[in-house]
């Protein structure tokens, strides 16, 4: 609220204000959250991963991990890039033409609209192998495909000029934050209960995603 443009000495006005704390809210941390969301559910369902998982953080001891551990846990990155290629937040990016044009021989009328799916594009065969699988050993430079995805096959954040700008931030936050709470807790899902993707603003899962927590001294 205090902020000043250093040249200018400008602030912001109420109403900017407001929508920047709102394009945080809702940039920022749904994307996240459902990312983590889906990032548990997918290691419950593969308890191997999960258990690499928890061999390779415990390398970093029980101090609260900073932004230098993460080049010491290759792992915990590969999952989040791995969740986010399955389970894209933002799944749909969408464009307005403003004046005709034409795209792969398809004419596109000035003020169409033109969507790109990150979430339908990172379940292509044609550039996944096997797409619907979780696998985040496909992210691991040694282990992937030779020279790596090309660069718009996997596109979380989007690209160009309008690519995410809380990327570099959201992969931290929630490299850390899968430390923080693979360590801290045991997660089980409640029986009966299974997500299922609802393609909305963000990609949520329909009903949530049900989970109970216990201390692993308690489990
Ligand atoms: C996993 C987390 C996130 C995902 C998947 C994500 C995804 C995206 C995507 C795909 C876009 C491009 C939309 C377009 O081209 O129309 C975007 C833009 C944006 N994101 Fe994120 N985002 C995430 C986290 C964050 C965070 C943490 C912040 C802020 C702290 C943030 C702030 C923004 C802003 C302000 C834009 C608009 C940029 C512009 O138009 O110049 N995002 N995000």
């Amino acid at each position: 609220m205090a902020a000043k443009d250093a040249q200018t000495e400008e602030r912001m006005t109420d109403r900017q204000l407001r929508d920047e704390v709102l394009t945080l809210l809702v940039a920022g941390h749904e994307t996240t959250a459902s990312t983590l969301a889906w990032t548990f559910f997918l290691l419950l369902e593969h308890p191997d991963i999960d258990e690499a998982l928890g061999a390779e953080i415990d390398r970093l001891g029980d101090k609260a991990p900073t932004l230098a551990d993460l080049e010491r846990v290759p792992l915990v990155g590969q999952i989040v890039r791995e969740s986010l290629r399955l389970f894209s937040p933002a799944w749909f990016i969408a464009r307005r033409a403003e004046v005709d044009d034409e795209l792969c021989g398809v004419r596109i009328p000035a003020r169409s609209l033109v969507f790109v799916s990150p979430y339908a594009t990172h379940r292509r065969p044609e550039l996944f192998e096997r797409p619907d699988e979780f696998n985040p050993h496909r992210f691991d430079p040694n282990a992937g495909p030779a020279g790596g995805f090309s660069r718009f096959a996997f596109f979380p954040f989007g690209g160009g000029p309008r690519v995410c700008i809380g990327h570099g931030f959201a992969l931290m936050e929630a490299q850390l934050l899968l430390i923080v709470l693979r360590r801290r807790f045991r997660l089980s899902l409640v029986p009966g209960t299974r997500p299922q993707p609802s393609p909305q603003l963000t990609l949520r899962a329909r009903h949530g995603i049900w989970m109970t927590a216990d201390r692993p001294s308690e489990s």
